[in-house]
């Protein structure tokens, strides 16, 4: 049996839906105590109070990362309830012309949609990441998963607001490896290609001609999470089946 969070508190951001959602019960089913934050309310509850039903440990709580007060409000909460934070998935984001129904050209693109692919892709994981840091550093322990994206390696003519808000975690993943190495505390980004979260992710293609199963990246950001990356901080790990690689091929 899996135990490997046993005695570990996480808190997963963007955790009701997705690969978060994934992320959470495993880590719970792993031992761990998990407090799922999300904007979607009512979605968290239900998969908070599934874990407890099923013997594991879990908390819900309503927060939109642009917000710095929920932020916050979700760090004192964690505390509150286990007295430690040690892992930190911040999954919360997404395309803003997808989230926003704004599927016009990057020119046309309305000013508050472009804020919204920052402000939830790049300056929520960057607000979590101060209001925790400071615990993990005291506490001698943590571990800082960011949900990047293939596009914020290649670039993506669609999103360029979301390229550039993922490419900018993977300087946030390095800055914040620096600031926690000598105290066991490591951060690292986890950047996907398409992942099956939603049909429609079928349709991007790879080499190895299909999109990844959720679990193909969950199983990533749990081996990050877990004592078994002991020496790893400050890396991107694309989950990508070889995207990267051929680019221009694939005319992104
Ligand atoms: N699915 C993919 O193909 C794919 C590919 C590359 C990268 N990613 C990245 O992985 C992460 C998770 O993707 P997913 O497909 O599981 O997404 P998802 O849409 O299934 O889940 C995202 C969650 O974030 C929450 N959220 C949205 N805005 C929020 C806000 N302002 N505050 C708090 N919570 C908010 C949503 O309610 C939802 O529960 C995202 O950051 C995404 O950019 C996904």
């Amino acid at each position: 049996m899996d135990r490997r969070f046993e005695g570990r508190t996480a808190v997963i951001v963007g955790g009701a839906s997705g690969i978060g959602e994934l992320t959470a019960r495993r880590i719970a089913s792993g031992g761990g105590c998990v407090v799922i934050a999300d904007v979607n309310e009512e979605a968290a509850g239900k998969i908070a109070n599934s874990i407890c039903a099923a013997g594991g440990c879990a908390w819900s709580i309503a927060c939109d990362v642009r917000r710095r007060e929920d932020v916050e409000k979700v760090r004192d909460f964690a505390l509150e309830k286990t007295g430690s934070l040690d892992i930190l998935v911040h999954t919360a984001g997404g395309a803003s012309q997808r989230m926003c129904n704004a599927p016009g050209p990057f020119a046309e693109r309305p000013y508050d949609v472009l804020d919204w692919g920052i402000d939830v892709n790049l300056k929520g994981p960057l607000y979590f990441a101060r209001a925790v840091i400071g615990k993990m550093l005291e506490q001698k322990r943590g571990v800082i998963i960011l949900l990047g994206s293939i596009d914020g390696v290649t670039g993506s003519a669609p999103s360029c607001d979301y390229s550039t808000a993922k490419a900018g975690l993977i300087g946030l993943t390095k800055s914040l490896a620096l600031i926690g190495a000598e105290h066991n505390v490591r951060t690292c980004c986890v950047s996907p290609g398409p992942v099956l979260t939603r049909p429609g992710m079928a349709a991007m293609k790879t080499p190895m001609n299909r999109a990844a199963e959720v679990h193909e990246v969950v199983d990533v950001i749990l081996f990050l999470a877990s004592d078994q990356a002991s020496f790893i901080t400050g890396v991107n790990y694309l989950v990508d089946g070889g995207r990267a690689c051929g680019a221009q091929e694939y005319n992104i």
